[in-house]
């Protein structure tokens, strides 16, 4: 029997994540970039991960433009970082207020986050409201700082124990 979409949502909210900002760039529709926690490694030879993403974003959009895109982990003092690129505000202003460079793929690096992966993409799949997309990374950019952690939809920190 199916579960329903509630139970299903607070099924995950008992998944502990990292939290990662998805960006890309494509000379029709500029820079582009939202919140994603549905992130996981993939390969090691060759190194390639995935992100799922709502078919309703404009960033997917972005994406199927560009074939790449860059994925941010943020560090434990970019809330705000998160609920900008969650929708808090247009995508003008979400790279306006946090400071990015191009990567190799042209995709925008946050540079206040902790590690970057560039990537290419390499399959898309549909899988009912969402994409899965492939990327094959083209360059890692790992910086200082901790991570920001999300769990039953609250921010969180790591913990010194
Ligand atoms: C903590 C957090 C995690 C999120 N994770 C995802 C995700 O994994 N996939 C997704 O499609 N949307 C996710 N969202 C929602 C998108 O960030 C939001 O709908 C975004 O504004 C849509 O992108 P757009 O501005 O390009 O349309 C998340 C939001 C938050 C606050």
């Amino acid at each position: 029997m199916a579960v329903s979409a509630d139970d299903f949502k607070q099924a995950l909210q008992l998944w502990a994540s990292g939290v990662t900002v998805v960006t890309t760039y494509s000379e029709k529709l500029g820079v582009q970039g939202m919140t994603v926690t549905a992130f996981s490694s993939v390969s090691i030879d060759p190194p390639q991960i995935l992100v799922c993403i709502n078919d309703s974003a404009d960033t997917g959009v972005g994406i199927e433009e560009s074939r790449c895109f860059a994925v941010n982990v943020l560090n434990a003092d970019q809330q705000d970082v998160s609920n900008q690129f969650a929708g808090g505000s247009s995508q003008q202003q979400r790279f306006d207020n946090t400071p990015w460079q191009p990567g190799t793929t042209g995709a925008p690096l946050l540079t206040e986050s902790i590690m970057s992966l560039d990537c290419t993409v390499v399959e898309k799949f549909r899988a009912g409201t969402h994409w899965i997309i492939i990327g094959a990374i083209q360059d890692a950019v790992c910086r200082s700082g901790e991570p920001l952690l999300y769990y039953r939809g609250a921010y969180r920190q790591l913990a010194d124990n």
